[in-house]
C-alpha cells in the first residue's frame, strides 16, 4: 500500500498522500448523511507540540447501526440472510435471526431507551452474558446516539460498580442470570449489587432493564420465529426485584414500534466506552469514536479473514471484550457476514463441542485465542477428529502470543494444514487488527504477528527512543494513527497522553516488547509494563495488589506472574501479613475470595505466598524482577547489589509455593 512508501523525513505525514485514496475509497462503500470538510484524518502524537488528538473525517455524519442494519436489508437485499446463529451453553438451544429480524429487534429496542429518556451522548452499561440481546442492546445505544459501555458478565459487583460511576452512565442493561457449562451466574443478583455500592458511594442509579434469559416465560419469546429454547430455563431462579428501579425487557417492549430514525452522529461522535486494565490499577474507559472505528473494523474484519458472502465466521470471545466488539458485532455485521454466537464454554459438556459447533454451522472462518487452543490441545487429537471441520477455511489467533506447539497443533490437527493462521495482533486501544498475516497472501512463521495492516507504520524503539533499524528488539511503537485507534481515555485525557504517549514523544506506545527479524517479520515478546496477560485478559498487578491490602490481614503484596501451560501467565501473589497475624489456609482462601469479589473470577490468585519480608531497594522499591524469579524457581537473579536486605531472598525461596491454591 502506499502508506508503507519508503519516507524521506522522520516524522513526515503520510497521510496527506495516501488516506484518501485508500480510506477514502473505502469510506465511498458507507452512508453517510453529510460529507466531511476538513482534512480526511488529521492528528498530532506529539505531546510536545501541543494536545494529542485523532480526528477522522471530522464534520462527516453517519450512523454505524444504519450502515449494519438498514444498508445490508433495503440495499444490499440481504433481509433474509442470517446475521447470527445464536448457540446456547446448552447443546440444542439455538436461535436463528436473520438481518431483518435484527433491524427490527433493534428499532424497537432503541424506542424503549429513548421512553426511557436515553439521550444521544449518554452512557449506556452494558452487563449480559453472550446472547442475542446484548448485540441488540448495543445497537439499540448505537441507532440513538447513546455510548455504550459493556462491561463482561465475569466482572465482579465491585467492578461493574467502578465502570457505571467512572462512565456516569444513566442505565443499566442486564439479565437474570445464565449457564456457563454447568455453573449458574446469576447476574442481577451481582448487578444489584454493583447498583448498591453506587447508591452508598453517591450515584444513584435509577434504572436497570433486566432480560429474562433464563427464568423466560413460555409466551414470552425471544426473537419471534422460534419456540423458547427449553434447555435452559431455570424456574427456580431467584431474581431480586425493585420495583423502584428495575424494568422488564419484555414489557417494556410490548406494543412499541419497530421503527426508528437513526440519530445521525458526527464521525468523530464517541461511539463506545470499553475498560481495559490501567498499570496504575485502575481501569482505563478506552473511548472510541464513530466514523473511523466503523472503517477500521468493517476492513480488517474484510480483508483479513478474507470474509466472503457465503462464509459462516466464528469468533469464540465474548462481547464484553474488544475482540467481540470489533469481530463479532461491528466488523461482521458492516460486511453482511453470517456469525455464530456462542454463548457456552469449549469445554462443556465435553472438549469436542467447537468441532461439533464448526460441522453443525459449516464454519469457514474461525477465530479463537491461544489459550483456548492450548486447553483443548491437552486432549489430543481425538476429540477434534471426532468431527470433519471440511467448512475451515481460515483459523485466527489473538490475545497473546501463540507459542510455537500452539500454533502447530492450530495448523496441523484443527485445519489440517489446509488453512492459513492469522495471527493478529491488537489491542482493546487499537480498536482492531495492526499487526497481522492477511491469509494465504503473507508467509507464516508460526509465532510472529508478521507484518502492519495498510496503514499502520510501527517501530521498534531502544530505551533512549530511537529508532532501530532491521533486525532489532525494544519497544513496539507506532508512528501515525490509523482511522480505529482510540481517541482518549473516558473523562481523562491527561491519563490518555500520560499512559500512550510522553514516554516517547511522537509515537503511540503499545506497552508491549517486539522482536523484528531478518526478513522484517515483527514478534510480540509480551508486556513491558506491569500487565500480566491471564488467558489472554490484560490484568495488572496493581489492581490485584490494592484488592489484596484491602483485606486487614495483608499488610503488602507484590503480585507478579508465572508462566502457566493453559492460560499464559498464572498469578504469583506475595503477601506480607499486618503484625500478629498468623498465615493459614483459611487466610489463603479469603484472600482468593477477596480478589475474585473484588475484580472477578478471572483475577483469582493461582498461588499465595506468605512473605514476611518483600526484596526492596534501598529506595523502598518493590523488586519485582527477582520476585519473577523466586516464583520460577530460578536462581538466576542477576544484579541484586541494590537489595536494602538480602537475605530476604534465601526465605523467600525456601517458602515458595509449589501448588496452586
Ligand atoms: O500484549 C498484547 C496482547 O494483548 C494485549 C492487548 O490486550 P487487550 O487490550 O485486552 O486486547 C486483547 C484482544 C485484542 C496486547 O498489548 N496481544 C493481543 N494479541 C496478541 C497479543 N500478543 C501477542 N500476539 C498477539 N496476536
Amino acid at each position: 500500500p502506499c502508506c508503507q512508501r519508503k519516507k524521506k523525513k522522520k516524522n513526515m505525514c503520510l497521510f496527506s498522500s495516501c488516506v484518501p485514496e485508500f480510506w477514502g475509497d473505502i469510506a465511498k462503500d458507507f452512508f453517510w448523511k453529510t460529507k466531511h470538510a476538513g482534512q480526511f484524518l488529521d492528528y498530532n502524537f506529539d505531546v510536545t507540540k501541543g494536545e494529542i488528538f485523532i480526528k477522522c473525517m471530522e464534520g462527516a455524519s453517519t450512523n454505524i447501526c444504519y450502515n449494519l442494519l438498514d444498508r445490508n436489508v433495503n440495499e444490499h437485499k440481504l433481509g433474509d440472510k442470517v446475521a447470527f446463529y445464536w448457540e446456547g451453553n446448552e447443546p440444542g438451544d439455538e436461535l436463528t435471526v436473520t438481518y431483518r429480524e435484527l433491524l427490527r429487534r433493534v428499532c424497537q429496542f432503541a424506542n424503549v431507551l429513548k421512553s426511557q429518556g436515553v439521550k444521544k451522548g449518554d452512557r449506556v452499561s452494558i452487563y449480559m452474558p453472550m446472547v442475542v440481546e446484548l448485540v441488540v442492546a448495543m445497537l439499540a445505544c448505537v441507532r440513538i446516539g447513546a455510548v455504550h459501555s459493556i462491561v463482561f458478565a465475569g466482572f465482579s459487583a465491585e467492578s461493574l460498580c467502578e465502570r457505571i460511576m467512572d462512565s456516569q452512565c444513566s442505565l443499566l442493561i442486564t439479565a437474570d442470570g445464565f449457564y456457563r457449562g454447568d455453573k449458574l451466574i446469576n447476574l442481577k443478583l451481582i448487578a444489584d449489587e454493583a447498583l448498591q455500592k453506587c447508591r452508598d458511594k453517591g450515584f444513584p442509579l435509577q434504572r436497570c432493564i433486566m432480560l429474562k434469559h433464563l427464568s423466560k416465560e413460555a409466551e414470552e419469546t425471544p426473537l419471534g420465529s422460534q419456540s423458547p429454547p427449553a434447555k435452559r430455563a431455570c424456574p427456580d431462579l431467584q431474581v431480586p426485584w425493585n420495583p423502584e428501579v428495575d424494568l422488564c425487557w419484555f414489557t417494556l417492549l410490548c406494543g412499541v414500534s419497530d421503527e426508528c430514525e437513526p440519530e445521525w452522529c458526527d464521525s468523530e461522535d464517541p461511539l463506545f466506552i470499553l475498560y481495559t486494565s490501567g498499570s496504575t490499577g485502575k481501569p482505563k474507559g478506552v473511548l472510541h469514536t464513530v466514523g473511523g472505528y466503523m472503517l477500521y473494523a468493517a476492513t480488517t474484519f474484510k480483508l483479513v479473514f478474507d470474509y466472503q458472502p457465503d462464509d459462516v465466521y466464528w469468533c469464540t470471545a465474548d462481547i464484553g471484550w474488544i475482540t467481540g466488539h470489533s469481530y463479532i458485532t461491528y466488523g461482521p455485521l458492516a460486511n453482511g457476514a453470517t456469525s455464530v454466537l456462542f454463548e457456552g464454554l469449549p469445554t462443556y459438556p465435553d472438549v469436542s463441542r467447537m468441532w461439533e459447533i464448526v460441522d453443525k454451522y459449516h464454519v469457514s472462518k474461525f477465530y479463537t485465542a491461544p489459550t483456548a487452543i492450548r486447553l483443548l490441545m491437552k486432549y489430543g487429537s481425538e476429540p477434534v477428529q471426532k468431527y470433519k471441520r471440511q467448512s475451515l477455511k481460515v483459523l485466527g489467533t489473538v490475545g497473546e502470543p501463540i507459542n510455537p506447539e500452539a500454533w502447530q497443533w492450530y495448523y496441523t490437527v484443527v485445519g489440517e494444514k489446509r488453512c492459513p493462521i492469522v495471527d493478529t495482533f491488537w489491542q482493546t486501544e487499537t480498536g482492531g487488527h495492526v499487526l497481522t498475516p492477511l491469509p494465504a497472501a503473507t508467509p507464516m512463521k508460526p509465532g510472529s504477528a508478521t507484518f502492519p495492516f495498510f496503514g499502520v507504520v510501527p517501530a521498534i524503539l531502544n530505551e533512549s527512543g530511537e529508532e532501530l533499524e532491521g533486525p532489532s528488539e525494544g519497544y513496539l511503537v507506532f508512528k501515525q494513527p490509523w482511522p480505529g485507534v482510540m481517541r482518549t481515555v473516558y473523562g481523562n485525557h491527561q491519563r490518555f497522553e500520560t499512559t500512550y504517549f510522553r514516554k516517547f514523544p511522537g509515537y503511540y506506545v503499545t506497552g508491549d516488547g517486539c522482536r523484528r527479524d531478518e526478513d522484517g517479520y515483527y514478534w510480540i515478546t509480551g508486556r513491558i509494563d506491569d500487565m500480566l496477560n491471564v488467558s489472554g485478559h490484560l490484568l495488572s498487578t496493581a489492581e490485584v495488589e490494592s484488592a489484596l491490602v484491602e483485606h486487614e490481614a495483608v499488610a503488602e503484596a507484590a503480585v507478579v506472574g508465572r508462566p502457566h501451560a493453559v492460560k499464559g501467565e498464572s498469578l504469583y501473589c506475595f503477601v506480607t501479613l499486618t503484625d500478629g497475624v498468623t498465615y493459614s489456609c483459611s487466610l489463603e482462601a479469603e484472600l482468593k475470595k477477596q480478589v475474585r469479589e473484588k475484580i472477578g473470577a478471572i483475577a483469582t490468585p493461582d498461588y499465595i505466598q506468605n512473605a514476611p519480608g518483600l526484596p526492596k531497594t534501598r529506595s523502598g522499591k518493590i523488586m519485582r524482577r527477582v520476585l519473577r524469579k523466586i516464583a520460577r524457581n530460578d536462581r538466576d537473579l542477576g544484579d541484586v547489589s541494590t537489595l536494602a536486605d538480602s537475605s530476604v531472598i534465601e526465605q523467600l525461596f525456601q517458602n515458595r509455593c509449589c501448588t496452586a491454591v
